[in-house]
């Protein structure tokens, strides 16, 4: 989501990290990483992600030729639910993120990854970004959300809490289930922009399926180099909502004297939806 250390925006962009998306600039190369990564997804989601996704993905008309304008999705968004996409170099400070997100604008990476990297790359890049984060943000609950987690996020780097709350972004946000009566859906931009990891995240017998529980979540380690070893599964998008209101400084408190919860563990606690055998990270993941 952001990047750690200094805070001086680099050379060419302004002092909030923005920069102009320069959409003329994209070559034919780049468009068409867009448009195979487009279709190979917009192929597979259906019946995997949920429906405020996917109509987010067709408000916004993202299946255009090639990477989008800014501008034309901003028209749109906008109108739906207040929110824009700024564009950005890549990484930016979490205060700078956070900063964003409370003021209804989600920080966009501007490239696009090489023909070549279309499974898995470090840094998120406009494909993930775009795709991935900003259908959710057409629906007005998820876009309440990603206001109310900018504005807790400030309060949690200023309470020095941000490991926890982090968590709870990647939990969601990121790797997030929705429970719908046609079974689990997808809504989290990290599963929805990787074509693997939609597949593994509502078919693999490997990765726990649990119910989200905000302590819980809070207390759950995770990884950023491979598919995930347990997802959580949110009852609907205003439970979660619900779930965040009340101020998180009891919480935090609580948490400093608990330990973290394994990453494979199951606690008698726990909503099971799937206990999932961890045969994928048994035998290494990706290796
Ligand atoms: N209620 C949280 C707090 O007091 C803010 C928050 C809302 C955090 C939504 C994350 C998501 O810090
Ligand atoms: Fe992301």
């Amino acid at each position: 989501m952001s990047a750690d250390g200094h805070n001086l925006p680099p050379p060419g962009a302004r002092a909030d990290w923005t920069i102009d998306q320069n959409w003329d600039r994209y070559t034919a190369a780049e468009h068409q990483v867009w448009i195979k990564l487009y279709e190979r997804q917009s192929a597979l989601l259906p019946g995997r992600a949920c429906d405020p996704f996917l109509r987010g993905l067709d408000a916004l008309d993202l299946h255009r030729a090639g990477i989008p304008d800014f501008a034309r999705i901003n028209e749109e968004l906008q109108r739906l639910t207040g929110w824009t996409v700024v564009a950005v170099p890549g990484l930016v400070p979490d205060d700078v993120f956070f900063e964003h997100l409370a003021n209804r604008r989600f920080p966009a990476g501007h490239f696009i990854r090489k023909p070549e990297e279309l499974d898995y790359l470090q840094e998120p890049d406009v494909f993930h970004d775009v795709f991935g984060h900003v259908p959710m943000l057409t629906d007005p609950t998820f876009a309440d959300y990603m206001q109310a987690y900018g504005e807790g996020g400030l309060r949690a780097l200023h309470l020095g809490q941000l490991h926890n709350l982090a968590r709870l972004y990647w939990y969601t946000v990121e790797f997030g289930l929705l429970q719908t009566p046609a079974g689990l859906r997808i809504y989290g931009a990290g599963i929805v922009s990787s074509h693997a990891e939609s597949i593994f995240a509502l078919d693999d017998p490997s990765p726990n399926r649990l119910g989200f529980d905000l302590g819980r979540v809070m207390r759950t380690p995770y990884r950023i180099d491979d598919f995930q070893q347990v997802y959580f599964v949110v009852p609907s998008l205003q439970a979660l909502l619900d779930a965040t209101l009340a101020d998180f400084g009891a919480l935090y408190a609580w948490l400093g004297a608990q330990p973290d919860v394994p990453i494979d563990a199951v606690l008698p606690s726990d909503q099971v939806f799937t206990r999932g055998t961890q045969a994928y990270a048994k035998a290494g993941g990706r290796g």
